[in-house]
This record gives structure tokens, sequence and C-alpha cells, in this order.
């Protein structure tokens, strides 16, 4: 018997029973394959291939430059180290917003070039269409309130959603819609806890929160901020575990300094 086999690997139905149970779902991001089998190996629930890897990964100001090919690039190589966890997508900006069929295509690469197993797209009722296209060819879709990062230039800033009624009662109705119409869960990015937690005892879907306090089914964080790889982002909601950023660069630095030494590599370090 493989390794593999004997992993009992999550689904969308375990995510829903930990909600029903009151158990705590931890997700992380990750977008490459070294990353992915380490934070599988830790126990996350489910691995997002976010498509901040358009930050994190590319280095741009945004997550709206990456490409559905990079993509499914990034996801294939975490699905390669995953035994675990349950692989969630982010569909990029433009591979979604305004047309459900192309939405479905989009999808339908995702799952059938990087082999993931869900795909998360951002938005409420204009999105809806899209999302039951896709969910029509079976793929699971996860939905994303709040701050949605690929509107950035509708919203202006990158601060908490929702703090006005209005706002907060649009969130409710799309959070109710995307229940209704079969999302398997819901990210709820920097609102209000009270709000989330209004959220979370709406659905029947776990919601998974970014910034949006204690009250929600699991969390999720970057995990290149969360292991304290970026050094400039330092929002409220960030917990670092780690300071990776000056324990690699003091790591590198001693390299440089043993190569420029001559201390490496020593004699018993060659052939
Ligand atoms: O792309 C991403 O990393 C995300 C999380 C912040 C939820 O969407």
């Amino acid at each position: 018997m493989s390794i593999h086999s004997e992993v009992k690997r999550v689904t969308t139905h375990t995510l829903q029973e930990m909600k029903i149970k009151g158990e705590k779902i931890a997700m992380l991001t990750s977008y490459d394959f070294s990353m992915a089998r380490m934070v599988d190996a830790a126990g996350v629930d489910v691995i997002l291939v976010g498509d901040s890897a358009s930050n994190v990964m590319a280095g741009h100001e945004t997550t709206l430059p990456i490409t559905l090919d990079q993509m499914i690039y990034h996801a294939s190589s975490v699905v390669r180290a995953v035994q675990r966890a349950l692989v969630v997508v982010d569909l990029p900006f433009g591979a979604y917003q305004g047309n459900s069929k192309e939405a479905l295509t989009s999808a339908i690469r995702i799952m059938k070039e990087s082999g993931a197993h869900a795909v998360k797209l951002e938005g409420g009722a204009e999105v809806r269409e899209s999302i039951e296209r896709i969910l029509s060819a079976g793929i699971p879709v996860m939905g994303h309130l709040g701050l949605t990062p690929q509107s950035i230039y509708k919203f202006g800033t990158y601060t908490v959603r929702a703090r006005e009624d209005e706002e907060a009662k649009t969130l409710l109705r799309d959070a109710k819609m995307l229940d209704e119409i079969g999302c398997f869960g819901i990210v709820l990015e920097k609102i209000p806890a009270a709000l989330s937690k209004e959220v979370s005892e709406l659905v029947y879907a776990p919601t998974i929160g970014i910034g949006a306090g204690a009250d929600v089914d699991g969390q999720v964080l970057v995990v290149h901020d969360m292991l304290g790889i970026t050094n400039e982002f330092n929002p409220r909601f960030l917990r670092r575990y780690h300071n990776l950023y000056e324990e690699i660069k003091g790591a590198v630095g001693n390299y440089v300094q043993d190569v420029r030494s001559r201390d490496f590599p020593n004699e018993k370090e060659q052939y």
C-alpha cells in the first residue's frame, strides 16, 4: 500500500462536517512544491493557491497582472506536493468576470491542467452567473467577499470593508446567495468581526476569515506573511510566526562570507 492511500484527504464534505462539529479550519496559501509540502505535512486543511502569488512570488503591486497560465503553473506545482489538504485555486482577474462561458473554460483549465480540487473567485451578485455555470460542471467553488483585491481600483484602498450599514447589508445578501447556489465555502476578508459572526451564523457553508475576527469557521493567511518572508506588510490582523526574512538574509550572508574567506567548501565537503 502506498503512503498516499493511507492519508485521509480533506474534501469539501470534511470542511462542512468540521463546521457542524465546531472544529476550526486552518487554511494557508502556497504557490510552489517545496512550501506546499511543508504546509501540508504540518496539517493545514486547505491550501489556497492564491492570486496573491502576483504579489509575493512575482513582485507586482496588485493581484491583477497574474495570468491563468501562471496560476495553473503554481497550482500544478502545489498539487504534486500535497497528500492531505484540499487544494483551492484562485481564478485570476479577467478569467471569469462578465462572461460565464469564459469563467467555466478557465475553471475547467485549472482543474484539468493542475489537478486541483476547487476554485475560488471574488464577488457576489455580479458573478452569480459565472459561479452557477462553474458549479453546473461539478467544480466546487469557494466565494470571496469583503475586501476583494481584484477590485482594488474600484475601492481605491485596502481598508476595512462593510463598516457602513448599506455595504454590510449587501455583503449579507451576497453571502446568503453564495450559500444557496452551492458554494462550499466563503472567504471573508477584512470586515468587522461582528459582521463575520453574523454571516457565519447565517450560512451553511464554512466561512474562512482573514482580518475578519474569531467568530468564523476557519482562518487563512498568506504563508509568506505569517512566516515573515515578507517584512513590509504589517496589517493588524497578521500574526507573524517567524522572521524568515532576517533568518534567510543572515544565512545567505554567512554563506557569502564563507565563500569569500575560502572556508567553504572544506576538506569534508569535497570529493
Ligand atoms: O490570494 C490570496 O492569497 C487570497 C487570500 C488572501 C484569501 O485570496
